[in-house]
């Protein structure tokens, strides 16, 4: 099938590698020139694991290609995918200004019957709007149908996970273009679930904000084992065999950031206010997350007796998590911001991200090696778990410090030898 998808970013870019592997014809559309560019050179924007070789093959095979016009990229398109993004309002809301435009872009250029699919993080009632912005707008009669497929992908083993899901989900208003959706993935061999276009954009922010409220659950008790002397990793092994409650995102630590979970739990939570229905559960969730990296750099204050003034520490880790380099709403952000507002010699290192504009108004040493970071350092701050700092050797790295503390952020560090100086 011929498919155009608008929006060439983690979501829009993984899913045309991944049509274009199974076999369809896909266009990729972005108005940021400089990602087309790099892609048109079979370079990739974003760095996600298995990306680089399946982007290889595809354009190899003619199967997939890049492009800044839409009416280009919509000239053959059978079906059109949405994956711009859709980012925090200031009022918490989602921010569907790119959503429209795409939109009024699809309605500029129709000149076909069309479906449409909404891969975006929606609002309930968006996907209404979408398709009655497109009918609006078209010059010509066309049938469009819009489609939800919302998307369950994780940053880091997003090609693993577009590949190999546990679900995917089509909501329709219409059995033809909920059918044909579906086949476009049947090559997947992954269970469908078909339900309605408010239903599904309801699944995706009820399944994200349902795993946020498990992490900040178990921060809390995280948080409470440490004043009453229980191992939360025991703890949480424990509960984790309860197949009702399982061991996936009991994970204590600094809490969660990224794209999605913090601006899909405000969006859920706006979404309760509107409708006056509390959801005070995600409310909850949402002040935990925010209070675990204040607690974490309390923790790292109350060390140094309130004072940072001049002292060098290292903070291992910027991106919101592994293999990514996705530094939207890390919590390494807000840790680098305090410490250095307050005087610290901030020194940092990613495996990834080697620079970001998020932190250009501070003042922070970019170091090339994990020995020069922690070097003459007087705390060790594990900020995100990447397998080369938790599996770094330790001993060695200490030696190297001024009898550095290792505040352990992501409790990974804990079967280590150097327990001692793990707090
Ligand atoms: N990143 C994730 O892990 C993830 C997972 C599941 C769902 N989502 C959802 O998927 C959506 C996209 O997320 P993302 O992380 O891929 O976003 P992103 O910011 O990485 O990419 C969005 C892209 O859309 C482009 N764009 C914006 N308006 C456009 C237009 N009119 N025409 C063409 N291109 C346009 C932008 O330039 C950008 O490259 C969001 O709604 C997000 O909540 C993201």
């Amino acid at each position: 099938m011929n498919v155009a998808i608008i929006g060439t970013g983690y979501v829009g870019l993984v899913t045309g590698a991944v049509l274009s592997e199974i076999g369809h014809n896909v266009i990729c559309l972005d108005i940021n020139e400089e990602k087309i560019t790099k892609l048109k050179k079979g370079e990739s924007p974003i760095y996600e694991p298995g990306l680089d070789e399946v982007l290889e093959r595809n354009i190899a095979g003619n199967r997939l290609s890049f492009t800044t016009s839409a009416e280009e990229a919509f000239e053959n398109a059978e079906v059109i995918f949405i994956a711009v993004g859709t980012p925090q309002g200031e009022d918490g809301a989602a921010n569907l200004t790119y959503i429209q435009q795409a939109a009024k872009d699809i309605a500029m250029h129709i000149n076909r019957n069309l479906i449409v699919v909404v891969k975006s993080t929606v609002p309930v009632g968006t996907n209404d709007l979408i398709e009655e912005t497109i009918r609006t707008n078209a010059i010509g009669s066309f049938q469009v149908d819009v489609v939800s497929n919302p998307e369950f992908l994780r940053e880091g083993h997003a090609i693993n996970d577009t590949f190999l899901g546990d679900r995917i989900v089509i909501g329709s208003e219409n059995e033809h273009a909920g059918s044909t959706v579906e086949s476009l993935f049947t090559k997947l061999n992954i269970p469908f679930l078909h339900t309605n276009r408010r239903s599904a954009e309801m699944i995706k922010y009820a399944s994200n904000a349902f795993l946020a409220i498990k992490i900040s659950y178990i921060n809390q008790i995280y948080n409470l084992c440490e004043k009453v002397g229980a191992d939360v990793n025991d703890v949480a092994d424990g509960m984790g065999m309860d197949h009702r409650i399982g061991r996936a995102f009991l994970n204590a630590g600094l809490g969660y950031g990224g794209s999605c979970f913090p601006k899909d739990t405000e969006a859920l939570a706006y979404l309760g206010r509107e409708n006056e229905i509390s959801i005070s559960l995600v409310d909850a969730a949402i002040q935990a997350n925010k209070e675990q990296r204040i607690l974490f750099v309390n923790r790292v204050l109350e060390h140094f007796n309130g004072n940072v003034e001049g002292k060098k520490i290292a903070v291992l880790g910027l991106a919101f998590k592994p293999n990514t380099d996705d530094m939207r709403e890390a919590p390494s952000l807000d840790i680098i911001r305090i410490l250095s507002a307050d005087g610290a010699e901030v020194h940092v290192i990613d495996p990834v991200v080697k620079e970001t504009k998020l932190l250009a108004e501070v003042a922070v040493t970019h170091s090339k090696t994990l020995e020069e970071c922690v070097q003459s350092a007087e705390a060790v701050l594990l900020v995100t778990e990447w397998e080369e700092f938790v599996r770094a050797d330790w001993e060695e790295l200490l030696a190297l410090t001024k009898n550095a503390t290792i505040f352990d952020g992501r409790n990974v560090l804990h079967n280590h030898k150097l327990i001692s100086q793990v707090v």
